[in-house]
């Protein structure tokens, strides 16, 4: 049998993804990145905002037609819209057959042999890490890879879903992440970006995420390590002085800050103030030489009223991020939020809101390229840059996407020292040196 499949969503479902094309090719299943040609298409999906549920809906919509003519193919809804809405997608989507939650991706192989009518599987573990399965890096550069650190969540932040649909946090065993990228690098793997919902809070019998990240990268020198997502309440100073003290460890670190605004922050429940943000920021930026800071920001939540948004442009300028990512706030049925504050915040003025934090951003963005200009960085060739192959395309340690031009010929996934002199608006451009 032939499966297609699409990943929506975060780097977490992308590495979920691949856990399940690893399952499936265990059990003889075979992919294929043609549509017309699969006997099972399968779609993991995000819950985290409206639209993200949308767009899978409208993709639903589009199998469906593919049904019409195909009448035997099956359609698998996977990941957090599976466990957010269990049978309820099955009476709402006709194309939908299966629907399996980020807990049960194992019995895939099973549901689709045994499948009569419709199945649906989301029971959700406090165990399963999937750490003895080595995923199926289908659709990879061969350069950079995901391993998953930890799965599920628990900080309940009141808009959050995450805690809803991937359950309670668990960690990976040590020996089994490392095992995992021994294996990586001996297919020739460069750099290994370890995630999870908050990899601050990763604990193994009392081993912590410092521990584990000093761990690995002492025991790869070559390798280039990078991690996400931090969580600002539980970032601590012995990160901070690990990522300094190791040369292969990448120096950029996302630190969602949601909002600048100390109310809006304890009505999301983050556990932390603006001071002790800017406190860590400034800890960060005092013992990480060129160091990246990037973010997450989210505006028109509950009770947010103008003094609290200049709050979060005050507080974006002080930090000056590199880069971030935006959003407007959406509610989500059952969280704290949806139950207990009020979604206030007229659309409009949420777009409004939304679109002065982004003009904020792109003018902070171009400051911090405009001050790469003249330096010197070594960036991990990743490949041709999109347009032309007379130019090549990587990154940086502070993630910076680099396009450049070379010489010489050169090998993708070698290190190489590019000159930045000048950027567009979305990356920097150079020449090796
Ligand atoms: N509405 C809007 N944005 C959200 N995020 C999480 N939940 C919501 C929501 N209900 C954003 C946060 C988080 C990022 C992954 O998505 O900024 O850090
Ligand atoms: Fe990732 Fe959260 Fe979206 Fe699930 S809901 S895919 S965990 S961002």
């Amino acid at each position: 049998m032939k499966y297609y499949i699409e990943t929506y969503g975060c780097q977490m479902n992308v590495a979920d993804s691949e856990v399940v094309a690893a399952i499936l090719k265990q059990h003889g299943f075979t992919l294929t990145n043609n549509i017309n040609e699969a006997d099972i298409i399968l779609v993991n999906t995000c819950s985290i905002r409206e639209n993200a549920e949308t767009r899978v809906r409208g993709r639903l919509k589009v199998f469906q037609q593919l049904k019409k003519n195909r009448p035997d193919i099956k359609i698998g809804v996977l990941g957090c819209m599976a466990e957010r809405l269990k049978e309820q997608l099955i009476k709402e989507e006709m194309a939908v057959d299966l629907v399996v939650g980020p807990d049960s991706y194992r019995t895939l192989p099973q549901i689709i042999e045994n499948l009569k009518e419709k199945a649906v599987e989301v029971d959700l573990s406090s165990t399963e890490t999937y750490e003895d399965i080595f995923p199926f890096h289908y659709d990879n550069n061969g350069i950079s890879a995901f391993v998953s650190i930890t799965r599920g969540c628990q900080n309940f932040c009141t808009y959050c879903i995450v805690p809803y649909v991937r359950g309670i946090e668990r960690s990976r065993s040590p020996e089994s992440i490392l095992k995992e990228i021994d294996k990586l690098v001996e297919n020739n793997f460069k750099e290994i970006i370890l995630i999870g919902q908050n990899v601050d809070s990763y604990n193994y019998n009392e081993f912590s995420f410092p521990q584990l990240l000093k761990l690995c990268a002492n025991s790869f020198p070559t390798v280039r390590f990078r991690f996400s997502t931090n969580h600002p309440k539980d970032m601590s100073q012995k990160l901070i002085e690990t990522i300094a003290e190791h040369n292969n460890i990448c120096k950029h670190i996302h630190l969602p800050v949601q909002s600048g605004s100390n109310k809006i922050l304890s009505l999301m429940n983050r556990g932390y103030t603006r001071e002790q943000y800017l406190d860590l920021i400034n800890s960060i930026k005092a013992n990480i030489t060129d160091v990246s800071i990037s973010t997450d920001i989210m505006v028109g939540f509950c009770g947010e009223t103008l003094e609290d948004h200049q709050q979060t442009l005050s507080l974006m300028k002080e930090v000056e991020y590199d880069f971030a990512f935006m959003f407007k706030y959406s509610e989500r049925s059952g969280t704290y939020a949806a139950k207990y504050l009020k979604d206030d915040v007229p659309e409009q003025e949420k777009i409004r809101r939304l679109n002065e934090v982004i003009a904020l951003q792109n003018s902070l963005s171009y400051q911090s390229k405009q001050k790469d200009i003249g330096k010197v960085y070594d960036v991990l060739v990743e490949g041709y840059s999109k347009k032309s192959k007379s130019q090549y395309m990587g990154r940086n340690s502070q993630n910076k996407v680099i396009v450049f031009t070379s010489d010489k010929p050169i090998e993708f996934g070698t290190i190489v020292k590019v000159k930045v002199e000048n950027f567009t608006s979305a990356t920097l451009l150079g020449k090796t040196v």
